[in-house]
């Protein structure tokens, strides 16, 4: 029997990569730590309570005791570090969770690897360590040896883990792997990011705020194709590599919430272009070449089909995000777009 920890396992990817490994290996036992904040939700995981292949344990990364005591407990093989603050927005009100979390988090996480000894870490990392790329520049791309250079305290954040993990393969020789993937949607996503919020707001004939003009491009990549690249890498990568993650699917914010309203049936007027993010990115747009050539991965899921399946996941499980909606986003949300 195999075992991985998932941190950060009943957030948006986490879970979506928990229900992968459990469908797709019968030999894998999963053992989630999820410090459930806000962004976890435990309904995401009730279906796999009493699967005697899922432990859920409620721990925070940074708690180096607790860490300790569950490597101890699960002699894992495996570990994967989703564990995350993950929204840029609150970044800007906020950056100091994010230092602790992302950054503090994964060093306790890569110190219990090398007490206890572990076959593979693998740090779930953002294109966004990237910064951005121009508008007016569509033949270029990033590339897995193009400079770290930073926009928010959410993408430095995870530049600065990236680095701790490169380094703990430098020094200690810890056997690790980085994958760094563009914008996920599909089910489960939490409705504070762009998809989920225009899905949620557009069912409710509510404002869809876009920031600045909407020309923003972001590189959009089905959940699933994700999870089956992470699993790619645990099992067949080499170590000490990064892997950029993505499907070239670059669009404009604007498109894809005129998409939305389309397939919803919803008037364009709902649009309402409000204050643009501070330092937003422009541009960004993997190039998977060497997650392609090296590991065989490519995309199955094209975005016609993936965001009609994912409007229709949050039709069918309207429960599941009234629930967050109804609860502390509140605040949230008046918070972010009363005066915007
Ligand atoms: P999410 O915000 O939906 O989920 C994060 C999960 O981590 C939640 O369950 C939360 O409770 C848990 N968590 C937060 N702080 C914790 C802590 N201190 N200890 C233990 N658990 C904690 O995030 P997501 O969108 O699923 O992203 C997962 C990872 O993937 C993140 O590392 C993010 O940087 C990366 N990523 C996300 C995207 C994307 O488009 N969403 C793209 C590329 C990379
Ligand atoms: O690229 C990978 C990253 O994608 C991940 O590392 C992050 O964890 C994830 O949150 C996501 O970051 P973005 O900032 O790209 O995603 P978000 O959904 O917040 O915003 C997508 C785009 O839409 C961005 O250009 C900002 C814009 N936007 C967002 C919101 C929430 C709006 O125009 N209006 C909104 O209300």
């Amino acid at each position: 029997m195999v075992v991985i920890i998932v941190t950060g396992g009943a957030g948006f990817i986490g879970s979506n990569f928990i229900f992968h490994m459990l469908e797709k290996y019968p030999d894998c036992r999963i053992v989630c730590l999820d410090k459930l904040t806000y962004a976890g939700n435990l309904s995401t995981l009730a279906s796999l309570m009493d699967n005697p292949k899922f432990r859920f344990v409620k721990l925070d990364i940074c708690d180096r005791e607790g860490v300790y005591k569950l490597f101890e407990e699960e002699h894992p093989d495996i570990v994967v570090n989703f564990a995350a603050e993950s929204h840029v927005d609150r970044s800007i009100e906020a950056p100091t969770i994010f230092l602790q979390t992302n950054i503090i988090g994964t060093s306790v996480l890569m110190d219990a690897c090398r007490k206890y000894g572990i076959k593979r870490y693998h740090q779930v990392s953002t294109d966004e360590v990237y910064g951005d790329l121009p508008l007016d520049r569509s033949d270029l791309f990033f590339t897995e040896t193009r400079p770290l250079h930073t926009s928010s305290p959410y993408s430095s954040s995870k530049a600065s883990a990236d680095l701790l993990v490169l380094a703990y393969y430098r020094t200690y020789g810890l056997p690790v792997s980085i994958s760094r993937c563009s914008n996920n949607y599909g089910p489960y996503h939490f409705p504070e990011k762009l998809i989920p919020l225009m899905i949620v707001n557009a069912l409710a004939d509510k404002p869809l705020p876009v920031y600045g003009k909407g020309e923003n491009v972001r590189d959009w990549l089905y959940v699933e194709d994700h999870c089956k690249a992470i699993d790619l890498i645990i099992h067949k990568s080499r170590v000490g590599e990064v892997y950029n993650v993505g499907g070239h699917n670059e669009m404009k914010n604007i498109d894809i919430v005129k998409l939305i309203c389309k397939e919803l049936g919803k008037p364009e007027s709902l649009i309402t272009y409000v204050a643009d993010r501070k330092g937003h990115d422009m541009r960004y747009a993997i190039d998977p070449t060497k997650i392609h050539n090296e590991l065989g991965w490519l995309p199955e899921t094209k975005f016609s089909d993936g965001i009609k399946k994912t409007i229709k996941w949050y039709l069918d499980n309207k429960e599941w995000w009234q629930t967050i909606i109804s609860g502390e986003y509140k605040n949230y949300y008046e918070k972010m777009y009363g005066n915007r």
